[in-house]
């Protein structure tokens, strides 16, 4: 039996569509809309992030029972999600005064921000290794490893 695929057809403008900016037919969302539509996208992608560092960090505090199974997919997840950073931080938001954590540096220090990004994809990455040999102590060194990737990057890119 053959099924019919309708695939929606966006085209990207800033390279970011959002749900309100598909929604809002007619007038075009103003740059002050799409700034805004930016911003919680990249902090919707960071959510999911943290949302799956969160079994992590709770191994590392012996606060979750040690398990390879659920480290490896949240290693996994992660990997993927860190490729996305430099996509969603394509629109330059800082001149428009939106609530964000973002610093301006990431903007203007463009190459050193996609750095951080690609190493945390690294440590995400070796944490993924580790986690596929159920070894304990080299999954939880390569899950530390990677939560310092995150604070790297959060000590120079971000307020807090
Ligand atoms: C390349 C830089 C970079 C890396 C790497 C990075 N972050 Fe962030 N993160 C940011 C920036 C910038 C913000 C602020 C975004 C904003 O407010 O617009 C942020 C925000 C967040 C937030 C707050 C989201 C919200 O608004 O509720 C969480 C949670 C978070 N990051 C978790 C993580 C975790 C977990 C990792 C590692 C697995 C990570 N981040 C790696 C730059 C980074």
């Amino acid at each position: 039996m053959k099924r019919l695929v309708v695939v929606g057809m966006i085209s990207l403008g800033a390279g970011l569509v959002t749900g309100s900016a598909v929604l809002a037919e007619g007038a075009p969302p103003t740059p002050e809309e799409q700034a805004r539509n930016a911003v919680e996208l990249r902090q919707g992608l960071f959510k999911l992030m943290g949302w799956n560092m969160a079994p992590l960090g709770a191994m590392l505090r012996n606060k979750l029972p040690f398990d390879a199974a659920v480290a490896q997919k949240s290693a996994d997840r992660i990997e993927q999600l860190s490729l996305m950073i430099p996509d969603v931080f394509q629109a330059d938001t800082h001149q428009f005064k939106i609530e964000t954590e973002a610093l301006e540096g990431i903007w203007t220090s463009k190459t050193d921000f996609n750095a951080k990004a690609a190493e945390m994809n690294k440590a995400a990455a070796a944490l993924n290794e580790a986690a596929k040999t159920g070894d304990k102590a080299a999954t939880l060194k390569a899950a530390g490893a990677l939560g310092k990737a995150c604070g790297s990057c959060h000590d120079t890119f971000r307020t807090k």
